[in-house]
């Protein structure tokens, strides 16, 4: 059974494939910094160096596309981009300036009339350095995240990011460009409200003491996660990247924000999409198939997978392969049958798998409320088409405490708000939404918070 293997494989093995790009040495300074003077201290040590190495990761990027196993698409640039030209960086309001403070040794950015004022590295991703900073002139704590740009093109993440506005998703409130030390090479920066911690980190804390995950939390964030997904897909967008280490955390108010578009798309009916997306262990079984006519039932899929891994406190499915990847799942749910097969990808046409029962969902989660298996049970389903969508999973049963008025959490502090609908979501939601909503309470015009319905 996969939940035999220890937590740590989701570390190792679904994270990036060791490369040169980070077993290399720091070169120097990138261009982020102009000042030549080593660093005096070890965050700002690893701050030049972390955005630094990301520099040589990026350059790396476009030669691990081949790469064997990684858990990851390792997308050259162009395919985190549309087609549409990117304005010149000439026409940016002004340009921008970086320095670097010798005495706190802080890397200064000033950009659209607002100083930041990075000083720590806050994550390390594949496509980019994600850093901490303040905002000078606001005392605001905020997130940068600097990525290649390939000149040719506007960037997909950017452009999918400045159109969506939820709760559950976190805030661009700013995006700069700088130039890289190379003719031509151009760095995209994204400043995102500061969310301090993730998903990922808070399961990897509980596994570490051997214990689970407070029932109530796992409902709030996967709660929170379905909402986000509904909303995203109601707007066409699909994240393509949804795993632990992408659900921000705030763990004083239990609120979950969905980063990292880095991947997302908006898909189109008729139009392909690339099939080698997602991170293994979240991977749905139509992309391990080679599907590029898939849809938004992928994030689906992976938001089923969170919830089985908070639940078990391991990843359900830790494929050490693409193809072992669909190995792990056959495990679980038994080979699929030739109509699901056909479902997942039409133009597949061997179907020569050896016939392995599964195991059944109880035995997989024992001593887990059947409502939280019945949801997995139904999020992750052969075929993408008969996977609850998001907002029918918000509906389910497992997610009635939720509804519960004056519920307070085990830290004493309220509920984030779950019921500020906005007219997309209450749209997409349709009759289902008295189902979602406490009852006797109706979501109030422009999403504002739940208020009493008026009898
Ligand atoms: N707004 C934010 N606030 C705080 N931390 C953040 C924020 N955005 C990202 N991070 C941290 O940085 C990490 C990397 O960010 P992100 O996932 O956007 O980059 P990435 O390079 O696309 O990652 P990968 O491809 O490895 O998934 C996140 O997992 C998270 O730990
Ligand atoms: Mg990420």
């Amino acid at each position: 059974m996969s939940t035999s293997k220890p937590t740590t494989t989701s570390t190792s093995s679904n994270k990036k494939p060791e490369t040169a790009s980070n077993t290399q040495q720091p070169r120097k300074l990138s261009s982020f910094l102009s000042s030549k003077r080593k660093s005096g201290t070890s965050d700002a040590a690893s701050l030049g160096t972390a955005f630094n190495n990301m520099k040589l990761s990026q350059d790396n990027k476009t030669t691990t596309t081949s790469s064997k196993d990684p858990s990851k698409e390792k997308k050259p640039s162009t395919t985190t981009t549309s087609k549409a030209p990117l304005k010149p960086l000439k026409d940016e309001k002004e340009p921008v300036a970086t320095t670097k403070d010798p005495k706190s040794n802080e890397v200064i950015i000033k950009a659209n009339n607002v100083t930041y004022c990075a000083d720590s590295v806050v994550g390390n991703g594949s496509f980019g350095v994600v850093v901490r900073a303040i905002v000078s002139e606001t005392r605001e704590v905020v997130a940068i995240k600097k990525v290649l740009q390939d000149k040719r093109y506007k960037n997909r993440e950017l452009q999918i990011m400045q159109t969506l506005s939820h709760p559950n998703i976190v805030e661009l409130k700013n995006s700069f460009f700088t130039n890289g030390d190379k003719t031509d090479e151009i760095f995209l920066h994204l400043v995102l409200e500061f969310v301090p911690d993730t998903v990922y980190r808070v399961s990897r804390h509980y596994s570490k003491l051997k214990q689970s995950i407070p029932m109530i939390y796992i409902k709030v964030y996967t709660y929170q996660l379905l909402r986000a997904l509904g909303y995203i897909h109601a707007i066409g967008v699909c994240h393509r990247d949804i795993k632990p280490q992408n659900l921000l955390l705030d763990p004083q108010l239990s609120i979950m924000k969905i980063c990292d578009f880095g991947s997302a798309k908006m898909l189109v009916k008729g139009e392909p999409n690339v099939a080698y997306i997602c991170s293994r262990y979240y991977r749905a079984p139509e992309l391990v198939f080679g599907a590029t006519n898939y849809t938004t039932a992928i994030d689906v899929w992976s938001a089923g997978c969170v919830l089985a891994e908070l639940l078990l406190g391991q990843p359900l499915f830790p494929g050490e392969s693409g193809v072992d990847q669909l190995v792990e799942i056959i495990k679980v749910l038994g080979t699929p049958t030739r109509e699901e097969i056909q479902a997942m990808n039409h133009t597949y046409t061997d179907y020569k798998f050896p016939q392995i029962k599964g195991s059944p969902w109880s035995k997989v989660f024992r001593m887990r409320p059947v409502e939280a298996i019945d949801l997995v049970s139904k999020l992750l389903n052969y075929t993408p088409t008969n996977r609850l969508k998001p907002f029918e999973a918000l509906a389910h049963p497992f997610f009635d405490e939720l509804r519960t008025p004056g519920l307070t959490l085990p830290n004493g502090k309220p509920l984030p708000p779950l019921f500020n609908f906005s007219d997309i979501e209450i749209k997409e939601a349709g009759p289902l939404l008295s189902k979602i909503l406490p009852s006797g309470t109706t979501p109030s015009a422009n999403g504002g918070e739940t208020s009493t319905l008026q009898q």
